[in-house]
């Protein structure tokens, strides 16, 4: 298969990096840290979690090793609940135990908790270190690990507390993906189905042609032709992303346009209130964007702004994803509430991500979308099957 590099090309050359889609590309870890990373670079502070780790680790510390690079790691514990400040403490403590100086780096090896927590270690020990990130999820391949947003949640909220901190690299090694759990999958499927929608007609139509495939075939990621599919997927997902970044970094708050960073949050209102009022317990966060993109489309087909056959193609989409979990007992008032105290407000008001057609997304002030147009479209996606 052949290897994909796409470049992230940032205003300032020296943070721009690339990322390698590969099938086995785990190998190269090593070679291709020793490229991107310092010359003075000797140590490699490797954080996973145990099952990451059980499955990829070795390899990616043999790797890591062959290259000349001392390596130690460190396991943080499995789930989004851990992506806490209490272990930002400890992934620093670790950090410094092992005396990483300012010219090491740190290597993220697992999905989008991983990525994030040891991201943000990275950008805030000694002010800040490299690092590189391994992805491992369909998630983190496709969205999380590109882009250099690292966080981790608080007591206040979701990745309330965090930094912009590019990597050197990102390595995506498809064959991960063969042991990933079924759910994950659906998960970061809904999230390609939330990136396509907004960037273009023809990604779109590109995800709909693998998840017609996938869902009908009954392949499974361990079969060579899911793997090949698979893969060009990733690339133009990622080549996606990579240019959106390129064009706004930081995600300005001033821009409202359909290029802007901001169109990526596209279904997470709805999602982080899902996610919300069921105590982060019953969605994978995929999931929770799939049920919140159909919501954004729903409100944007009442406001007038959506055709109705637009809305028909990416509820088939989100179908194919896989079956997600109940909707129709959540109490709509509820979700409301959570709503109504969203954390990421700008000026008072919450900014919704909507749709004009496939490709083409707009943001709008959440003032402007009548309190009977939100509660029906919130009940229209949610309580369908009731
Ligand atoms: N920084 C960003 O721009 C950004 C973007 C989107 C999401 N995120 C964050 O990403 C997180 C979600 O990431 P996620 O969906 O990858 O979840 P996750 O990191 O919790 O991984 C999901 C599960 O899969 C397991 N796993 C990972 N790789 C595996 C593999 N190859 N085989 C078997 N099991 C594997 C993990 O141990 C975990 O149990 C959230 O915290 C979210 O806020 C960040
Ligand atoms: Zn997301």
């Amino acid at each position: 298969m052949k290897v994909e590099r796409i470049r992230v090309r940032l205003p300032a050359r020296a943070r721009s990096y690339e990322i390698l889609i590969e099938e086995g590309a785990l190998v190269r870890l090593g070679a291709e840290s020793a490229l991107c990373l310092d010359k003075a670079a000797r140590r490699v502070a490797l954080i996973s979690n145990r099952t990451v780790f059980k499955l990829y680790g070795e390899r990616a510390a043999r790797s890591l090793s062959e290259a000349g690079f001392e390596v130690a790691h460190w396991l943080m514990s499995d789930g989004e609940r851990h992506k806490s400040l209490k272990t930002l403490e400890r992934a620093l403590e670790f950090l410094s135990e092992v005396k990483l100086e300012r010219s090491d780096a740190v290597v993220a090896l697992g999905g989008g908790v991983v990525g994030d927590l040891a991201g943000f270690a990275a950008a805030v020990y000694m002010r800040g270190v490299a690092f590189v990130q391994v992805p491992t999820t369909l998630l983190a391949q496709i969205d999380a690990s590109v882009g250099g947003k690292v966080a981790v949640n608080t007591s206040v909220g979701k990745n309330l507390v965090g930094a912009f901190h590019q990597p050197r690299a990102v390595l995506i090694d498809i064959n991960t993906l063969a042991t990933l759990p079924r759910r994950e999958l659906t998960s970061g499927l809904c999230e390609c189905v939330k990136q396509a929608a907004v960037a273009s007609r023809k990604l779109f139509e590109e995800t709909v042609s693998f998840l017609e495939k996938q869902s009908s075939e009954a392949v499974s990621p361990k079969q060579n032709s899911f793997a090949a599919g698979l893969s060009q997927l990733i690339a133009a997902h990622v080549k996606f992303k990579a240019s959106i970044v390129a064009g706004d970094e930081r995600e300005d708050l001033a821009r409202m346009d359909s290029r802007s960073r901001r169109v990526l949050n596209f279904g997470h209102t709805t999602a982080h209130a899902l996610e919300a009022v069921t105590d982060y317990r019953r969605f994978r966060h995929g999931e929770a964007v799939g049920y919140g993109l159909l919501v954004a489309c729903e409100i944007s087909k009442r406001l007038g702004m959506l055709a109705i056959s637009e809305l028909e193609s990416l509820s088939r989409a989100v179908c194919l994803c896989g079956r997600p979990p109940r909707t129709d007992d959540l109490d709509i008032a509820l979700i409301e509430e959570a709503l109504a105290h969203d954390k990421k407000r700008v000026g008072g008001s919450l900014k919704w991500v909507l749709l004009e057609r496939i490709g083409r997304a707009r943001v709008v002030d959440g003032r402007d979308i009548p309190p009977e147009i939100l509660r029906d479209s919130l009940r229209a996606v949610l309580h369908k099957s009731s």
